[in-house]
């Protein structure tokens, strides 16, 4: 019972990590290379869990008909990250929502970390301005949205958390309240540490003419979907502009979002490099570009499209997935629930209680 904190789970030996994403909509391009791939690479040597955070999309999204949207939308995110090549018998991808114990370990921890630490990040005012939410209107959900999400990495026992640089944040309070945990109540939780994305953010497909960068995503519209066809593939690739064929700098052409597909894309260097020579010499335009990316590209979302093809051709299936993976979720929730709950002296509390009761019943029961 008296496992040590950092003990690699006890079934796998193997380090455990969780990441995942909200229920809001397809997974795209952005995710692919920012993510994906890398979870992907993860679940050879790591225990990974991959997280549907239904509970963090009510923050901003909590209206009937949004609520309403969620089956499909979790659906959509499961086939997503199947398709890219999650295993569901080396991952496990759960439900957040489908783990109770997860809530009650986010009120415990609330007591452990000021408001005002949590007004100042600056993803918490993103994420309402996005929303339409004002200063005065924040939810308490959404000013706690950091502590929920620390609940569900200090509940996994996670001590490898990858996010992207917006999440790392919300990571820095989860070691914070671990820490100040341990230091109250003992050592319980490992500390998490965040493994923040090194390739670059992927520009959107919207077109751009002061050459600015916007990066892909969801809310903007301007994303490239795991799932559109290879007409739209195709048709959103064309909308890339490069800075001018024949006339542009060496840093202009980098700075490109026409040349970030490139970069991304273009699976021999080779060829890539060829590309950039002769774009600058202007012997080929940005049509050619097009051309070469959207050929490497495709060849990356056939497999793609093909698995999702398979899995959503089985009834079912998906569905079984994310409830396999819950309950493997919820057990580990109620143990590290429990853990905490002895660790704090709630459990004693409690059978306190209970042992008097009992004691009291046994009394009664006594003839004399
Ligand atoms: N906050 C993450 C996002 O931006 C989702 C998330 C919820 C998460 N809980 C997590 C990520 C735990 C990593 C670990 O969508």
């Amino acid at each position: 019972m008296n496992v040590p904190a950092s003990a690699p789970s006890a079934t796998t030996g193997r380090r455990r990590l969780l990441t995942g994403d909200r229920p809001t909509g397809p997974l795209h391009l952005g995710h692919l290379v920012g993510t994906l791939h890398n979870r992907v690479q993860m679940q050879e040597n790591h225990d990974c869990w991959l997280i549907v955070a239904d509970l963090h999309s009510l923050t901003t999204r909590s209206r009937r008909e949004q609520i309403g949207e969620l089956p499909e939308l979790v659906r959509e995110v499961v086939v997503d990250l199947l398709s890219v090549g999650i295993d569901p018998q080396r991952s496990t991808i759960y439900l957040q929502s489908g783990v109770p114990a997860v809530y009650d370990l986010a009120i415990l921890l609330q007591m452990l970390i000021p408001a005002s630490r949590l007004r100042g990040i600056p993803t918490i005012q993103d994420m309402a301005r996005n929303a339409g939410i004002t200063d005065d209107e924040v939810p308490l959900g959404l000013l706690g949205y950091p502590v929920l999400q620390a609940a569900d990495i200090l509940m996994a026992r996670a001590e490898v958390v990858p996010v992207g640089g917006d999440n790392e944040a919300h990571v820095a309070i989860a070691r914070e309240i671990a820490e100040h945990f341990n230091a109250l109540y003992g050592p319980v939780f490992p500390i998490p540490q965040a493994m923040v994305s090194s390739t670059p953010t992927l520009p959107g497909v919207d077109i751009i003419t002061d050459g600015s960068r916007r990066k892909m995503s969801k809310s903007a519209g301007n994303s490239i979907r795991l799932k559109d066809t290879p007409e739209e593939v195709a048709r959103k690739v064309a909308t890339l502009q490069g800075p001018g064929a024949g006339k542009s700098t060496p840093e202009a052409l980098e700075r490109s979002p026409l040349f970030a597909f490139v970069d991304a894309f273009v699976t021999d260097r080779g060829v890539a490099s060829a590309l950039k020579y002769d774009y600058l010499r202007g012997t080929i335009d940005d049509g050619r570009v097009h051309e070469a990316i959207i050929a490497d590209l495709e060849g990356l979302l056939r497999p793609i499209r093909q698995r999702r093809a398979e899995l959503t051709a089985d009834p079912g299936r998906i569905e079984e997935i994310v409830v396999d993976g819950t309950i493997r979720a919820r057990e580990v929730a109620y143990q590290t629930l429990g853990r905490v709950r002895d660790a704090m002296g709630l459990e004693g509390l409690w059978n306190g209680l209970v042992e008097a009761t009992q004691k009291r019943a046994e009394a009664r029961r006594r003839p004399y």
